[in-house]
């Protein structure tokens, strides 16, 4: 199936900051039953794979009425954790109206939800995937502040023309990102948190590069779409990441690298500093890991 949520313009019904009525009470019983599902399936694969704060954050979730979040109900306990709300939005939206829903501690979630089918595998990031994969690690206060640093970060790079080199940092952060904890390697991108396959490839599989995150180096390198990163990038701890967001000079870095050659994500680059702690053990599967939730 081709991604059909993308628009060039709000649809029918958008307001022009992209935003959506959740009409929370459309979603059927069949799909109240899918995120059920979906939600049982990936909690109980991620206990020992995610970091610390997703699995804390996903309290969050379990405090609202299961199925399909109403999300009414999921700001009331989200705002007072957090300081972010959810906010309804078509599909993908554009950079400019993203970037500025992070500035002000709105988090856009897709408004649709990948049918029975494509429980194992959903070909766009859906409802799934903005609330499973992204929302828990709201609660984590350095890391809320460094999406509110990468939507500023975002603003600035639509005027330069560089948001194409600041969305690799989302990707190998927010999407696909690890953290050591307590001499561990976790997950916290929901990229990986959505998706019990990749999260258990990027952890325990000797093959993909393990690299200490250098917000340079990330903006230089490609990454795939379609089958699971070769290189993911490393944290010591979100206070880190923040730190480093706040202090490097972005602008200086889109310089320096718009007449550069892109890294393809399986080359090693000089002054990489691999990640050579240990992996994580490969625990047996869960019964439904006969697909996988990939995004
Ligand atoms: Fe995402």
């Amino acid at each position: 199936m081709a991604a059909t949520h993308i628009y060039d313009a709000p649809p029918e019904g958008a307001a022009p900051d992209w935003t959506i009525d959740q009409r929370w009470h459309a979603f059927t019983a069949e799909q109240h039953a899918t995120w059920r599902t979906l939600f049982d399936q990936q909690t109980a694969a991620l206990a020992g794979y995610a970091c610390d704060d997703f699995l804390r954050g996903l309290d969050l979730l379990r405090q609202i009425s299961p199925g399909v979040p109403d999300f009414a109900e999921l700001n009331r306990h989200l705002r007072p954790a957090t300081g972010w709300e959810v906010v309804a939005v078509p599909g993908w939206i554009p950079n400019r109206p993203f970037f500025e829903h992070l500035t002000n501690r709105r988090f856009p979630a897709a408004n649709f939800l990948r049918p029975p089918e494509q429980i194992g595998y959903s070909e766009e990031p859906d409802m799934f995937h903005d609330i499973f994969g992204h929302v828990p690690m709201l609660i984590n206060p350095a890391f809320s502040e460094f999406l509110v640093a990468y939507g500023d970060a975002g603003l600035r790079a639509e005027k330069l023309g560089a948001s194409d080199f600041l969305g690799r940092l989302w990707l190998y952060t927010t999407e696909f990102g690890l953290v050591v904890e307590r001499g561990e390697l976790r997950a916290f991108g929901g990229g990986l948190l959505s998706s019990y396959a990749e999260t258990l490839a990027a952890l325990t599989s000797p093959e993909p590069r393990r690299i200490w995150l250098d917000i340079e180096r990330v903006m230089r390198t490609k990454y795939h779409f379609d089958e699971f990163q070769r290189t993911y990038f490393v944290v010591a701890g979100f206070e880190d990441l923040l730190r480093a967001t706040e202090e490097t000079d972005f602008a200086s870095i889109y310089r320096r690298i718009s007449g550069e050659a892109a890294l393809d994500p399986e080359d090693a680059f000089p002054g990489d500093r691999a990640y050579d702690g240990l992996l994580q053990p490969v625990r047996p599967g869960p019964a439904f890991m006969n697909g996988e939730a990939r995004r």
